[in-house]
């Protein structure tokens, strides 16, 4: 067992701690924000311990998780002080690169990143890790082992993480979601009707195809007649710009990530 600290207690910070205590976690969990409310709330949902300064919650860390924005990382790593010891830190941060972390943070801490999301309150998350190749061994397990608690994790290199992070965000499954059940009760449904049926139609085909028994195209010209409805929606929407509308959303959101590196 060892002591995880989380500098920050948002909602990523939230939906882990939901995660860790659905697996049983045997870790100690500590939180520190600057909001007394939020540490409130997360002590009476989560039983955690929650400390309302940054110097003494550093000091009882085994692993540090720097969960605060990206605009925040400086000011919270500032806040730290000196830390003594080698410490192993995971920072959350979108976009902000390791080799800022460690300009920013000095030699006693090791760092790591991760890009959980807060599927992973459900125990059903994502999690890519990045590890600096002066990482340990035993340091990388540690990682990987705290975030396989509630999903799968995947290592990535750095250069390919801005991408994952675009792609990889649940606000993508909301999104369509809420853009097809508006479109439905556009179209005569009520509105849990509208969502019902929206919620089937994406999530029951994304699930058919993750079990793994059927390629993508298969199940695409299973699901659409030539000629048929499925096939006229789809090409309408191809026609109408549904790919370039992605692409742009997510060339979006790799410029964001890219901004972030700078912060
Ligand atoms: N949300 C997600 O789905 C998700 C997924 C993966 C990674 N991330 C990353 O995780 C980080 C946190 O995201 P979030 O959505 O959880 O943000 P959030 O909900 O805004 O939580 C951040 C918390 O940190 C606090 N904080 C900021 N600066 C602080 C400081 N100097 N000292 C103490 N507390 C401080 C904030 O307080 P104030 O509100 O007062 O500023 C807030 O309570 C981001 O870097 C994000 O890129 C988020």
């Amino acid at each position: 067992m060892s002591t995880v600290v989380f500098l920050g207690g948002g909602r990523i910070t939230s939906a882990m701690l939901a995660g860790l205590r659905l697996a049983k976690t045997k870790h100690r969990l500590i939180v520190h924000d600057r909001n007394p409310g939020k540490l409130r709330d997360l002590k009476e949902r989560y039983a955690v311990a929650v400390e309302p300064d940054v110097s003494r919650a550093v000091k009882q860390a085994d692993v540090l998780i720097v969960a605060v924005r990206p605009s925040s990382v400086r000011e919270v790593l500032r806040a730290l002080g000196n830390v003594d010891r080698p410490l192993l830190a995971v920072s959350l941060a979108a976009g902000v690169p390791l080799r800022l972390l460690s300009k920013l943070a000095g030699p006693p801490l090791q760092w790591a990143r991760a890009m959980p999301s807060p599927l992973c309150r459900s125990g059903r998350g994502l999690t890519a890790v990045i590890f600096p190749r002066i990482l340990l061994r035993a340091n990388r397990k540690r990682v990987h082992d705290l975030f396989a608690s509630f999903g799968q994790v995947v290592e990535i290199p750095e250069s390919k993480f801005d991408a994952f992070t675009v792609i990889y965000s649940c606000s993508h499954g909301y999104h369509a979601l809420a853009t097809l059940a508006r479109t439905g009760q556009a179209a005569g449904l009520d509105r849990n009707t509208a969502l019902l049926v929206s919620a089937h139609a994406l999530a029951d085909g994304i699930i058919a195809w993750r079990d793994g028994k059927h390629s993508l195209e298969s199940l695409l010209a299973e699901a659409a007649t030539p000629g048929g409805i499925a096939a006229a929606t789809a090409a309408k929407m191809d026609a109408a710009g549904y790919g370039r509308a992605v692409r742009q959303g997510v060339a979006a959101g790799l410029r964001r990530a890219h901004a972030n590196a700078g912060k």
